[in-house]
């Protein structure tokens, strides 16, 4: 992996001392090197090759395309541009369908260069989570709204409204972190409820759609460039390119507005 500068790799050792000193932290996806490369020299933490990749760089109109090789070979592109930030890969759609397949894909992920893996689901998932987690592999859980199971959701909608979803959401974020999860990314949450689950767990929690309380926020780039494929984009997305001169300008920028905490701002947040 090349590391040409000298700011020292963002760990999850180095997310969670940000948590603890209630410092905000940066996400965005990414699935190329040049792209890359100016993502991370702007300071941003993390790097995710998300399989959003299907529906932005692809033009599907979900996640569910996209393939293990598809994502290695966006991985491996993002690896070589990238200069320190941590580097989280999506396992797709059905590659962690079984405990078996989930560890062989989740280990060809990391001996591409990914520093952590993500998987979407809740209490189903905590077991692999832990076979995972006990093999040195970190692993980062994404509930609230799961775009891969969307034909099961039926809609890109709020998840955790109701007194059901939302103390089962509250649930399963425990169940995650004690099943050995090293981070949490809440999609689409209820602002209150992504507080709680940030505060209750110690573990860094990650957001998109989830308010400004949670230690981390992700944004897809195409968003960020106020490039979204969308014809209109969630109410969480902000169009930092409106703002700015360059592409390095607008990814500074979302990255000193979250850290100083001026994004997500009010009409970002679900409540
Ligand atoms: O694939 C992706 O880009 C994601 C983010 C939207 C969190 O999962």
């Amino acid at each position: 992996m090349s590391s040409q500068n000298n700011s020292p790799l963002t760990t999850i050792a180095s997310l969670s001392k940000l948590k603890d000193k209630s410092k905000k932290f940066t996400c965005l996806t990414a699935y190329e090197s040049t792209m890359a490369s100016i993502i991370s020299k702007a300071g941003v933490d993390v790097i995710l090759v998300g399989d959003s990749l299907g529906m932005v760089i692809q033009g599907h109109d979900s996640t569910l395309p996209v393939t293990m090789d598809q994502l290695i070979y966006h991985l491996e592109c993002v690896v070589k541009g990238n200069k320190s930030s941590h580097i989280m890969a999506d396992m797709p759609f059905m590659s962690y369908a079984t405990d078996d397949l989930g560890f062989e894909n989740a280990t060809r992920l990391m001996q591409s260069g990914a520093h952590s893996i993500k998987i979407e689901g809740g209490e189903w998932i905590c077991n692999m989570a832990n076979t995972l987690a006990e093999r040195g592999i970190p692993v980062c859980a994404h509930i609230g709204l799961t775009p891969q199971a969307i034909n099961r959701i039926g809609g890109y909608f709020v998840q955790g409204r109701d007194t059901e979803k939302h103390d089962l959401m509250i649930a399963e974020a425990k169940a995650l972190e004690n099943a050995g999860a090293a981070m949490l990314l809440l999609e689409c949450v209820p602002d209150q409820l992504a507080e709680t689950i940030t505060n209750e767990l110690q573990i860094p929690v990650i957001g998109i759609g989830a308010g400004s309380k949670t230690d981390g926020q992700i944004m897809v780039i195409h968003d960020l460039l106020g490039i979204s494929c969308l014809e209109k984009p969630p109410k969480f997305v902000k169009d930092f390119m409106s703002d700015a001169n360059s592409i390095q300008e607008a990814i500074e920028l979302y990255n000193t507005s979250v850290k100083s905490g001026t994004f997500p701002a009010k009409e970002h947040t679900f409540f």
